[in-house]
């Protein structure tokens, strides 16, 4: 195993929460102190878009079959709208004096530690350059402008991440949060591109020291405990050209550019340090690499009943905090299809290049015509024997299903288990099922430590695709990170770091906690 490795398996095994112990966090938080959730780079020019919130037709039923969804024209409105839908406000909640942002990417303990640029390599709507996107101003702040136009006339999109801002809250297990933050991000990014007509191809060659210096990443520009770092690079395609993108000519032009601005600071008090997260950040850093083009083949799956429009799916996204523990069971159909949808024959998953490492193992509360209890779903067939292989021996691995590779494994009742195994939650008994997704760990980050990041990506795209599936068929989910590692393995019968459970979910019927009032999303523009 090499130096790396084992510094990321070091890092993950004592970011686990425990039932005997926490992960290492901050003793006591200030709220008043919480890090700014809106960068913003001083001494920009600043593009406005234009403004947001108009509805486009696409129905999210469509976008089971993107390529039927005619592409929208590449221009600053449409531009604007892939990043409103993507990362932009979803609404305002207030509660007495205090007031918060959501977003229509989700994130671990609102804070949002995923930051987002557009990379113009010249069209007619916007100067060649890169670009930060401020979702609270719906504004972009220019960082380059380069010299030249590129020959390619697409955009890009990069994410990177302040893990500080999570640190804040949550201590050594942020950088986990971070990651997850990224894979739904990147969800959030291809629905919303989804809906404009437009595809998204994950740039996977590139190494992070290149995504950082595009984006100027590696610049001088950040305080020092506050950078960002790079994770992920993709190109929009908006007219399905399919040409392959001239990396070295963009960090030329990234290079010969002219840069502007400086981070202003997210003026937290730095109190606490985790200098482990540095350390698994360099050791999870990825060089340049060559990818594979894999996609499963399409199969026909159960058509979603919904009769929205994706947009409207895409703004009303949340996270269900409380869950109507009484509610009727959920129909059979609407659990298959969410199922069904996280399954790489997807098209939700069209831009993920590598087959599937990521397996569920479901907890059903409430299901129509499906006993209580433990079902796994693995995402591939050549997961199925290991799975079985390395799980309890009295599982009894009988398929329910005849179109999804759904696996019934333990009847019983799950629900007290399931709310102590996710760290005494409630939101994981009290809704219809919830689950624990489960990577092929040990042998892929052997040689390839950068590869932890990816399997935390995987989790939150599909995450994301819950999100939404639930938004759909008219209930709600909950991403949870915070859960007790080794008593879920032990609950399965997992006995090493072949596998290990990265991510829990859960899908319920939503209560409203009627306190809150909830504001529109950019009220604060259209007033101003
Ligand atoms: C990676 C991740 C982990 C999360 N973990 C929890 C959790 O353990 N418990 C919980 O109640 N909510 C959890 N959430 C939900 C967040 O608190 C929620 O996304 C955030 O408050 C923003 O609200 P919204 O999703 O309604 O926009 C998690 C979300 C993400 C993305």
């Amino acid at each position: 195993m090499n130096k790396q490795t084992e510094t990321v398996l070091s890092y993950h095994n004592r970011s686990k929460h425990s039932l005997e112990r926490y992960a290492k966090g901050p003793e006591s938080i200030d709220w008043e102190d919480q890090p700014d959730q809106f960068r913003r780079f001083s001494g920009c020019e600043i593009v406005t878009l234009p403004l947001p919130g108009a509805e486009l037709e696409p129905l999210f039923a469509d976008l089971d079959k993107p390529e039927t969804i005619p592409a929208r024209p590449l221009n600053l409105i449409n531009a604007g709208l892939l990043l409103e839908l993507a990362f932009g406000l979803s609404a305002w909640k207030q509660f007495g004096p205090s007031r918060w942002a959501l977003r229509c990417n989700p994130s671990s303990g609102n804070l949002h530690p995923t930051e987002a640029y557009l990379v113009s390599t010249g069209n007619g709507f916007i100067k060649p350059g890169v670009y930060h996107y401020v979702s609270h101003d719906h504004s972009l702040e220019q960082r380059c402008r380069f010299s030249d136009n590129l020959p390619d006339s697409s955009i890009l999109v990069g994410l990177s991440s302040v893990h500080w801002r999570e640190a804040w809250k949550y201590g050594e297990r942020a950088f986990r949060y971070c990651q997850h933050d990224i894979g739904h991000a990147l969800g959030a990014l291809r629905y919303a591109a989804a809906t404009l007509g437009w595809s998204v191809e994950l740039q996977a060659e590139w190494s992070d020291d290149d995504i950082a210096k595009l984006l100027g990443l590696d610049r001088d520009d950040f305080k020092k405990q506050e950078h960002e770092s790079p994770d992920i690079i993709c190109r929009i395609d908006a007219h399905a050209s399919g040409k392959p993108l001239d990396v070295n000519a963009l960090l030329e032009a990234a290079q010969s550019g002219a840069w502007f601005g400086k981070a202003d600071s997210l003026r937290a008090y730095h109190m606490y340090k985790w200098p482990v997260i540095d350390e698994v950040a360099t050791a999870a850093s990825k060089p340049r690499t060559e990818e594979p083009d894999w996609q499963a083949n399409k199969q026909q799956f159960i058509k979603s009943p919904c009769t929205k429009t994706a947009s409207q799916i895409i703004r009303q996204r949340r996270s269900a905090q409380q869950f109507d523990g009484k509610m009727s069971p959920l129909p059979q159909t609407d659990f298959y299809r969410m199922l069904a949808t996280v399954m790489p024959t997807t098209a939700a998953f069209d831009l993920w290049r590598w087959p599937p490492k990521i397996h569920l193992f479901i907890f059903v509360h409430r299901v129509e015509g499906l006993a209580p209890g433990i079902y796994a779903l693995p995402r591939h067939n050549d997961a199925l024997e290991p799975l079985q292989a390395a799980t309890l021996a009295d599982f009894d691995w009988q398929k329910v299903s005849e179109t999804l590779p759904l696996y019934h494994l333990h009847s019983g009742d799950c629900r007290q288990i399931a709310k102590t195994l996710s760290c005494h939650q409630p939101i994981a008994s009290d809704s219809a099922f919830s689950l624990g997704m489960v990577a092929e760990f040990g042998d892929t980050i052997a040689e390839k430590p950068w590869l932890y990041r990816r399997l935390f990506w995987e989790c939150g795209l599909i995450g994301q695709t819950l999100y939404l599936e639930a938004e759909a068929a008219g209930i709600r989910g909950t991403g949870i990170g915070c859960y007790f590692d080794d008593s879920v393995h032990e609950l399965l019968g997992i006995k090493n770091d072949k596998f290990q459970c990265l991510y829990h979910f859960t899908v319920g019927k939503p209560l409203e906690d009627k306190r809150l009032e909830t504001l529109p999303a950019y009220g604060h523009l259209t007033s101003a």
